[in-house]
């Protein structure tokens, strides 16, 4: 890796901690401003971590940052990456990608003409727990794989995050909040999707903010909160999703890829070192836990980000790719606009699946 690397962050809000600590561990690339447009936000943030706090246009105009996160709410992520592009910086934003295809495509392009990445979240599939899964599959030992069940639900964020309206506007939901993962993990899994059958729903619940300041707000619900669909994957392979905010309780979660010679159970695709489990038609007949076999040992959130500056550096393409959360963006939004009656959705987008991360790679020289 050449010289040191500078990162800027944009939106110093509730997840921005975790990536504090990611960037924190390298002794290659510094953390060199914070900006948010809430201007109070984060010079309270800056202090509390001993990072310069300055304006946006301010981190912008800041030769020594090579990248900037973009960590602000799925509806300012355009708006902020397209910015941040203008200053010929590269971007890492969090997911979602885009609000809508056209508007995803219009921002690679974009990327494309001023010579500068685009990656996004999710980068959690770059841990041990989902990168050890894809090297089970890889290495043959479920055979050829052929379906996976995805269900995630839950009640909705607004129990725990103080200030959830933006899941409930366009970009949020179960199925642009939760599904990046899923849809994420079973691209990585399984290749890309060639169409996608899809309903949707929103109930009538009034929902309220559960916590903090803004305890007892209602909440406006402008996204469907309830999806079931079906991928066509291009290698044949069939995968169903359930996606939800509207169950109080489910007991079960599910992730699972079938093959012919075994069924293998996911880790949480929201966690970066949980370990799955096997289950092989020739073993002992009960679940087997899965040693680590790859992924990056013990990352966290903004190892997506600091890979695409390492991928910049050799000049390939980063693992989590602005034409990979296109992609998973694309089969997003074919789930999210269903309309009663749509046949099977074509999906126009087809990135490569990332290559493997080797086990216990360092991400500055992987
Ligand atoms: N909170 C989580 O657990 C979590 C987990 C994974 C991913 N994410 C994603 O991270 C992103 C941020 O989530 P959060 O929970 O930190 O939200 P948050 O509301 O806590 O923080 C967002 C911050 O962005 C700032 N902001 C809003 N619009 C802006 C703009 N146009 N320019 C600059 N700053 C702006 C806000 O002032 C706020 O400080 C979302 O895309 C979310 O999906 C959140």
């Amino acid at each position: 890796m050449s010289a040191t690397k500078g990162i800027g962050i944009i939106g110093t809000g509730n997840i921005f901690g975790q990536y504090f600590d990611t960037i924190a561990k390298l002794d290659w690339a510094d953390l060199l401003a914070v900006a948010d447009a809430d201007q109070a936000r984060a010079e309270a943030v800056g202090q509390e971590r001993g990072v310069p706090a300055t304006s946006i246009d301010g981190l912008l105009a800041d030769p020594a940052i090579d990248l900037v996160i973009n960590l602000t709410p799925p509806a300012a992520h355009v708006e902020v990456d397209r910015r941040i592009i203008a200053a010929g910086k590269h971007v890492q934003s969090e997911k979602p990608l885009a609000l809508s295809l056209e508007e995803g495509k219009a921002l690679l392009a974009e990327a494309g003409q001023a010579g500068v990445q685009v990656g996004c979240a999710p980068d959690t599939f770059l841990g041990t727990g989902l990168q050890t899964t894809i090297k089970t599959i890889q290495d043959g030992r479920i055979g050829t794989p052929f379906a996976a069940a995805a269900l995630w639900g839950g009640p909705g964020p607004e129990p725990w995050h103080p200030n959830p309206q933006f899941f409930y506007l366009p970009g949020g939901g179960p199925i642009l909040d939760m599904g990046p993962y899923y849809v994420t993990a079973l691209v990585a899994h399984l290749g890309p999707v060639k169409s996608v059958l899809a309903r949707n729903l929103a109930s009538d619940r009034q929902r309220v903010v559960g916590s903090g300041p803004l305890k007892g707000t209602p909440l406006k619900v402008e996204t469907p909160t309830y999806a079931a669909a079906i991928l066509e994957h291009y290698s044949g392979a069939l995968s169903t999703v359930t996606l939800s905010f509207e169950t109080w309780a489910s007991g079960n979660q599910l992730l699972e890829i079938y093959g012919t010679a075994g069924t293998l159970q996911l880790p949480d695709p929201n966690w970066f070192s949980l370990k799955g489990r096997i289950f092989e038609a020739e073993g002992p007949g009960e679940w087997v836990e899965l040693e680590d076999a790859a992924g990056f040992v013990d990352s966290g959130r903004g190892i997506g980000a600091v890979e695409l500056l390492r991928a910049v550096d050799v000049g390939r393409t980063p693992r989590t790719s602005g034409l990979l959360a296109l992609h998973v963006a694309e089969i997003l939004f074919a789930i999210n606009t269903a309309q009663p009656g749509d046949g099977p959705i074509a999906m126009t987008t087809k990135p490569e699946v990332p290559a493997v991360v080797p086990l216990g790679a360092d991400v500055a020289t992987v």
